[in-house]
This record gives structure tokens, sequence and C-alpha cells, in this order.
């Protein structure tokens, strides 16, 4: 699996992604393309996919450094985050502690900034627990879930559909799955023969469709911060679905 994950310079693009400010991602003092800035959020705005009522139990798979599954919290009694990169996991469980993580933003070459990442106000960090494990193996105890958010991450797994096979199994009845993927199908990721054969979301649809209702599919836009003038803006595919 990808080493990238555990990158330092990686590390500190996803804290400015979960956790930076919008100045911070897009300094003022540029004149931005339009559409940038409502790019930033995407965190936050996936779990927003889930319907409003509370909770009891959520899964975050995939989750980096914590903030959709903090952001989950909101309604849900006590959420699980996932990921299979040990520093982001360690990054997660110090802020769930309430410490700050300060990190270094590139602007370009040696030329950084100083910036600290915080826990989201008005979120209960006692409410969540961070695991390392691998969502295509995950522990057999793990228990059922009311909400399941895997958020770009099946385009990552050397072997999605284990994953996809897992997750009938782990939705009670009636619960939610929020699936986003940007479809960024990679051999550096997943050997092409664990490709989709055809559309990504016919390939949902025939491995999800007998366990699960697909209720909405539409775009999350999203935007990671490489360096002052280099980001990764992207169109990811948000379905959610309903467990039968
Ligand atoms: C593209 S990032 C998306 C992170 C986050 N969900 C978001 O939307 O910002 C992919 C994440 O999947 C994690 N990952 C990759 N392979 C994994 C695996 N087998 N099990 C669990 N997490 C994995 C990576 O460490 C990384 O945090």
């Amino acid at each position: 699996m990808s080493a990238i994950y555990e990158d330092p310079g990686v590390l500190a693009e996803y804290l400015l992604f979960h956790y930076g400010s919008a100045e911070e991602t897009l300094p003022a003092d540029v004149n931005w393309p339009p559409g940038m800035a409502g790019s930033l959020g995407f965190a936050v705005r996936t779990p927003s996919h889930f319907s409003g009522s509370c909770v009891a139990r959520g899964l975050d798979l995939g989750c980096a450094v914590g903030r959709s599954a903090f952001e989950m919290t909101r309604s849900c009694d006590h959420v699980i985050g996932i990921d299979f990169s040990h520093a982001f996991i360690a990054a997660a469980n110090t802020l769930r502690k309430g410490d700050p993580i300060s990190y270094q933003r590139l602007d370009e070459a040696h030329r950084k900034t100083a910036l600290s990442a915080i826990l989201p106000e008005g979120v209960d960090a006692t409410k969540t627990s961070f695991i390392q494990g691998d969502a295509m193996h995950l522990p057999g105890n793990l228990g059922t879930f009311d909400r399941v958010h895997a958020a770009n991450l099946i385009c990552r797994l050397t072997d999605p559909g284990l994953l996809l096979d897992r997750l009938p199994h782990l939705l009670n009845r009636g619960g939610e799955l929020v699936l986003a993927t940007p479809c960024t199908w990679l051999e550096g990721f997943t050997a092409p023969e664990k490709w989709p054969d055809g559309g990504t979301l016919d390939w949902l649809k025939d491995r999800l469709g007998s366990s699960f209702e697909l209720t909405s599919c539409g775009d999350e836009p999203f935007l990671i911060r490489e360096t002052a003038r280099k980001f990764q803006w992207t169109r990811s595919m948000l379905t959610v679905w309903r467990k039968r």
C-alpha cells in the first residue's frame, strides 16, 4: 500500500485541507478563479449529506486527520475513524485530546508558513475513537453502524471490492452510507484489473444495489493546496445509499 500518506508534507496538506481557514488556503491578496472558494470545506460538506436525525454509531473509513469524523459526532453518539496512515491517526488523536498541532504550509521551495490545526468548535471529541487499520480487512468485531462515511477512499485501495463486499455487513437496516470518489483510478494504488470495467457509478450500483437503495448522486468539489500556486481542484462523485 502507498506510503505517501505517512509523508510529513502530505500530512501538512491534509491538516490544511481539513482544518485550514479560507484565508489560510486562498489568501485574499490573490484574485483566485471563481469556484475555488466554493470548493473549500469538503471534509465538512460530505458528512452533511447524512439525514439530520441523531443516531448511535458512525464510522468514517479513510478518515485521514479526522475532520469528517469530528463533524459526524454532531449527530452521532459515537464515531470511529479508521485510516491506514499511522501519521494521520496520530494527528487525529492529538486533536481528539484537545491539543493543537503546529504544522508548516508549503508556499514554495524553502518558504513555509507556520499554521496550527485545532479541534473544530462545538465538537465533543470524547464521542470519537481513531484506529489505524485497513478498510479492506476491518476487524470482525467492529459491530454495525447507523452511518458509514467513506470519502475519496475507494480509488486509493488495492482491492476496493473487498470493502464493497463488507459494507452491507457494516450497516444496520435503514442505515446510511455516504460514498464519495473522484474516480481517479491509478495503477500506483489499484491494479487495472481491479478498476471498474465501465463507469464507476454503474459499478457501484452493480456491487451495492442488492443491499442498498441509492438515494442520491451528485458532485462535491474539493481543493487541496500543494503550494501557493498549485492545487488539486477536483470533482468527487458523492453517492448516498440506504441499507435495505
Ligand atoms: C484521498 S485520502 C481521503 C481522506 C479523507 N477521507 C478526505 O476526504 O479528506 C485517502 C485516505 O485513505 C487512506 N487509506 C488508503 N488506503 C487505506 C486502507 N487500506 N484502509 C484505510 N485507509 C486507507 C489514506 O491514508 C488517506 O487518508
